[in-house]
């Protein structure tokens, strides 16, 4: 996906009115600029990016894929509900503030990147993956579904949210009947072939979930 929506994006940049670019960038240098001047030039001194006022359009500009047009369809893209990261800081409720990313964008160097979800190379750390999630799943927020992730039997390190859950989808495969034991199968093996309540006789997933019975991360009280 990610390649694909990059190339895609590239081929977006070539046409991609310079008008726009300027624009975006004429909102970063400024506070970049600014940044290093009210500095007072130590070793030390940190830039630190903030928020872009554009918010979702800014992101969607360069990244305008089908996935990534989805999440206004889904729960978190809910504008009648003020907890959800469209009624907030938009795409920059889970990436983080995007001011310096948006420059890097445009071929700036060094620059720290936004946070990315996943496994593998290049990926941000676990930590920060699950503060990004549970700054509202986890702490008093009214509006969020509260969770109780931390302690729970999946709180290990090589899990994180993203193994279980998808955001940038109109329809979380766990809340669709269909696919969820296909999440779970893909771990818990042995509950394939007969799980330990129903014997040797395959289970209907399709019919029932696996979280009809087991709830993975109980609300925290
Ligand atoms: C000017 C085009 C442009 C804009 C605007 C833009 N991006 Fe990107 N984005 C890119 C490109 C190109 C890459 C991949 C190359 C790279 O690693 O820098 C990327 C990579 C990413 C990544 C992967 C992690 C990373 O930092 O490399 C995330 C997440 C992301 N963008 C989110 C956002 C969000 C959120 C916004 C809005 C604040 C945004 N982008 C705005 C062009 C853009
Ligand atoms: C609710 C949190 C959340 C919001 C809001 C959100 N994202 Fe994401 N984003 C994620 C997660 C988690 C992933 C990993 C794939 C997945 O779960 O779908 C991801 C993946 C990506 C990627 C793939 C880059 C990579 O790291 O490989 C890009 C680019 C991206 N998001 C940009 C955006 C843009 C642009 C918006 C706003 C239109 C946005 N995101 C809104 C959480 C979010
Ligand atoms: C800015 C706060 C905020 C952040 C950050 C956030 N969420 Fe949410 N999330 C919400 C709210 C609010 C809802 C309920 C939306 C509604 O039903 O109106 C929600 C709903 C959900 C749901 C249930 C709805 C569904 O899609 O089935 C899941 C799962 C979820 N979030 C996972 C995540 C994950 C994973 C992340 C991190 C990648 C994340 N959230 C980041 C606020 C947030
Ligand atoms: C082992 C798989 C798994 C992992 C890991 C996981 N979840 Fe879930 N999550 C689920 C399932 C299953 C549901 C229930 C879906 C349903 O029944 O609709 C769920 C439901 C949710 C909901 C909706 C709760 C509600 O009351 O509506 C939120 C929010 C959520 N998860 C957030 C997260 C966040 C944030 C993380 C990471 C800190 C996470 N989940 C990690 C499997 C997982
Ligand atoms: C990324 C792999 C992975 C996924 C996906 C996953 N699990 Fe797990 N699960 C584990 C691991 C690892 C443990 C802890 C070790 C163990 O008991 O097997 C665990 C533990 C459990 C336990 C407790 C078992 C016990 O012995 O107490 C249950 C129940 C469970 N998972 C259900 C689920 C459900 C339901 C889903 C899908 C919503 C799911 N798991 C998705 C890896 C996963
Ligand atoms: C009808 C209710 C029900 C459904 C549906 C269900 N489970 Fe269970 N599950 C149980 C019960 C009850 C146990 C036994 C708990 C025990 O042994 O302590 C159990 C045990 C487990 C265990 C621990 C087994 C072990 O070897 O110790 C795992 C893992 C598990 N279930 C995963 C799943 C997954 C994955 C799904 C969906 C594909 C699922 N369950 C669907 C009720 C259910």
């Amino acid at each position: 996906m990610n390649c694909r929506s990059y190339s895609v994006f590239c081929r977006r940049a070539a046409i991609c009115s310079f008008a726009v670019c300027l624009f975006i960038l004429a909102e970063v240098l400024p506070e970049v600029g600014g940044a290093a001047q009210s500095g007072n030039g130590g070793a030390g001194y940190i830039r630190t990016p903030v928020y872009t006022e554009e918010g979702v359009e800014a992101c969607l500009s360069c990244h305008y894929g089908e996935t990534m047009q989805a999440i206004a369809a889904s729960p978190h893209g809910n504008v009648t509900n003020p907890a959800t990261p469209y009624s907030t800081k938009g795409c920059e409720s889970c990436h983080g503030p995007g001011s310096f990313h948006v420059s890097r964008a445009h071929g700036g160097k060094g620059l720290p990147q936004l946070l990315s979800f996943g496994h593998g190379p290049g990926r941000s750390s676990r930590q920060e993956q699950l503060g990004a999630c549970l700054a509202c799943h986890e702490n008093e927020r009214s509006g969020s579904p509260m969770i109780g992730f931390t302690h729970s039997v999946h709180d290990l390190s090589s899990i994180n949210c993203s193994r279980c859950h998808v955001v940038h989808t109109q329809t979380d495969p766990n809340s669709d009947a269909s696919r969820q034991a296909g999440i779970c199968l893909a771990c818990h093996r042995k509950q394939k072939d007969g799980h330990p309540l129903i014997g040797r006789k395959p289970v209907d997933f399709g019919a029932m979930t696996c979280s009809t019975c087991h709830d993975v991360h109980p609300p925290s009280k």
